[in-house]
């Protein structure tokens, strides 16, 4: 049976700056699978703005995302590496699935109503849209696995939904011009790929929050770019539970603070949740914190430095998204004239 090419493709948002949960849920993933996969990584700069994004600010923070792909390890000799807008093939397949996708689709999507909150007639159309556009992101490189946290299952449902339609709806088109891969159609169905032991960092402050950007309290998240001493008194300060630690991994459960922390210490080591209780279990959350604390700082310290070392010379930035952009456009051209061809609209030869 005919099959897809495998390629990965994953985003993130230049939305203020990156934190662990960012680096445990996706980013280590994707430094892991640049060795057997071709992988596109994008800074999803055309996302960022469906909430109002200082342009000063987005600038700094496009750039500072780059520098923190590259300071985790990905590799820009591996893998592309490149912001969104600079693609444009981008924003024009997400207007074709603007008219694929369904309002009763996007109505569903979580995420648009805890953004949104109570002054939904006030959100950015752009931001209702977004799944689609990100559905877009993944579809352009008929990418066939996506490295992200939990968090963004709903959309990567969407994104299987929009390619099933798109695939249905100009069947005979897509034959016709044998643009097909066998039966499975135009476009691949791409695979959630949620791993590692923290597809869901919480909250330091509370294990029943994610963990996340937009929290006011600075101590419920690490940024990649704290120092030593910061991240130390977060680590120090992060709620726990009067409990010992568990042995086995069923006494975790009711025990969110203690499970966050666990998986925290698992996604940073490489171990299973396991392992690390099996070394831990039985004793105090202080002696626990203390070699978190450590691993912490020797893991995430150096990625901080190495940041603020690229940061210091943003026009080599600035080139490597130029030249992942390039090559980004070499893959995404082709895909977006077949799917002009497939829609029907004429274009010069
Ligand atoms: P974004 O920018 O919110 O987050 C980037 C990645 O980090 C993961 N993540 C987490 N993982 C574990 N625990 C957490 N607390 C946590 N917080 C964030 C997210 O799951 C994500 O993998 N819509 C996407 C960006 C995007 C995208 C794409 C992703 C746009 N187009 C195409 C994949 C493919 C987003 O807002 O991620």
């Amino acid at each position: 049976m005919a099959e897809f090419p495998q390629r990965v493709f994953s985003g993130m948002q230049p939305t203020s700056t990156l934190h662990l949960g960012n680096y445990l849920g996706a980013l280590t993933n994707w430094v892991a699978m640049q060795e057997s996969y071709d992988c596109v990584y994008c800074v999803v700069d055309m996302h960022a703005i469906t909430v109002w994004q200082d342009p000063a600010e987005l600038t700094r923070a496009i750039r500072e995302v780059t520098a923190a792909y590259l300071a985790a390890g990905v590799d820009p000799k591996k893998s592309i590496i490149f912001n969104q807008s600079q693609v444009a093939q981008h924003a024009e397949l997400a207007w074709v699935f603007n008219c694929v996708a369904r309002l009763g689709w996007l109505n569903r999507m979580t995420q648009f109503k805890e953004k949104a909150g109570k002054d939904r007639e006030n959100a950015s159309v752009g931001l209702y849209a977004y799944p689609n556009l990100m559905a877009a992101d993944i579809l352009l490189y008929k990418a066939t696995h996506v490295p992200v946290g939990e968090d963004q299952k709903q959309h990567l449902e969407l994104a299987r939904d929009i390619a099933q339609k798109f695939n249905n709806d100009f069947a005979e088109q897509i034959a016709a011009r044998g643009l097909g891969t066998g039966e499975l159609g135009f476009f691949p169905q791409p695979e959630p790929m949620i791993q590692g032991p923290a597809p869901r960092v919480m909250s330091l402050r509370d294990g029943t929050k994610k963990m996340s950007k937009s929290d006011a309290s600075d101590y419920s998240r690490i940024n990649l770019t704290d120092d030593a001493e910061t991240i130390a008194q977060k680590v120090r300060k992060a709620k726990t539970d009067p409990e010992a630690l568990p042995s086995e991994e069923k006494g975790l459960e009711g025990r969110p603070e203690a499970e966050n922390l666990v998986g925290i210490y698992a996604g940073l080591s490489g171990e299973s949740r396991a392992q690390v209780l099996g070394q831990f279990g039985g004793g105090q959350f202080s002696a626990f914190k203390a070699a978190l604390v450590d691993l912490a700082v020797a893991k995430l310290a150096p990625i901080a430095g190495e940041m603020r070392r690229l940061l210091a010379d943003p026009s080599h930035i600035d080139g490597i998204l130029g030249q992942g952009a390039e090559r980004a456009a070499e893959i995404a051209a082709p895909i977006m004239r077949d799917v002009k061809d497939v829609v029907g609209f004429v274009r010069a030869r």
